[in-house]
């Protein structure tokens, strides 16, 4: 793809973007702990679903020493409803680090923070630091993907995004693609009547189908959220845990495992409790 390619597409998207754009909370911020908070909340979980916990996230704690300096249950608590409470001791524990270290100034030293991977440093560097990156989540990838008519992974993919953003604005671009790719560009049924940059692209039909989470119901996922929960409130040891979530042993064993190996949860006199 040309650069010229670039500077035809992608005013059309700005221009889409200005006036078809989502209106989120987050949009707009520039300060680096509040794009952490929406971007790892949004790793998992859909726009809409994240808005109310992060205003209520960002209420509790509204800067980075606030989150670092609280114990992980009331992070815990505050992330209940999300999911994937990995992500809830990872943000914390990047915190810790922020607040005593202060922020990486570049995406490499953004990418060393606990639990922050390629994309969600350089959304991060992109939209609180003003740096000409790319973020490419599978959003990005798919409408990248459509727009060179073949599936692209590793430097290849990076390559591409690189060249597609060229020299636009990143932080506008970076949310245009986004929501190019979560309301027109859409996996299953895009909207290319209505698409402002279907001149520039091979069509719907490079489409990788999403990785499918599997069953929850009864899954050691499932379990590990009421394990949390119960956690969350009070510790508790194994043989209570199992009569109030209803889980049968094996599976509660299996999720006390995971959250023990991630960190999430320790071993006390009495049983199990969160870590600090
Ligand atoms: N998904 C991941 N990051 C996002 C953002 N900043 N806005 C909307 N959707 C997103």
């Amino acid at each position: 793809m040309t650069a010229a390619t670039a500077g035809e597409r992608n005013p059309k998207l700005l221009d889409w973007y200005l006036t078809h754009g989502r209106s989120l909370p987050w949009r707009g911020s520039r300060d680096p702990y509040a794009i952490l908070v929406s971007e790892v909340m949004l790793q998992q979980t859909q726009a809409d679903r994240v808005i109310p916990h992060y205003e209520r996230f960002l209420a509790a704690f509204p800067t980075v020493d606030d989150l670092a300096a609280a114990p992980f249950t009331r992070v815990a608590a505050l992330w209940s409803g999300l999911g994937y409470n990995n992500r809830a001791k990872r943000l914390h524990a990047a915190a810790r680090v922020v607040a005593r270290d202060g922020w990486p100034a570049d995406v490499t030293g953004l990418e060393a923070l606990p639990g922050i991977g390629p994309y969600t440093a350089r959304a991060i560097a992109a939209f609180a630091f003003g740096a000409q990156v790319a973020a490419v989540d599978t959003n990005l990838k798919r409408v990248l993907n459509r727009w060179h008519g073949e599936v692209l992974t590793g430097p290849p993919l990076a390559a591409a995004a690189a060249d597609a953003l060229g020299d636009a604005p990143a932080a506008e671009w970076n949310q245009a693609m986004m929501d190019l790719g979560a309301t027109l560009c859409r996996p299953r049924t895009p909207r290319c009547g209505v698409c402002p940059v279907t001149d520039w692209c091979t069509g719907p039909g490079t489409y990788e189908p999403p990785r499918s989470q599997g069953r929850f119901q009864g899954s050691t996922r499932h379990a590990r959220g009421a394990v949390m929960r119960l956690l969350i409130a009070e510790p508790a040891d194994f043989a209570s845990l199992v009569a109030a979530t209803g889980f049968d042993p094996g599976r509660v064993a299996e999720a006390l495992d995971g959250l023990h190996e991630d960190g999430l949860i320790e071993r006390s006199r009495s049983g199990y409790r969160l870590t600090d």
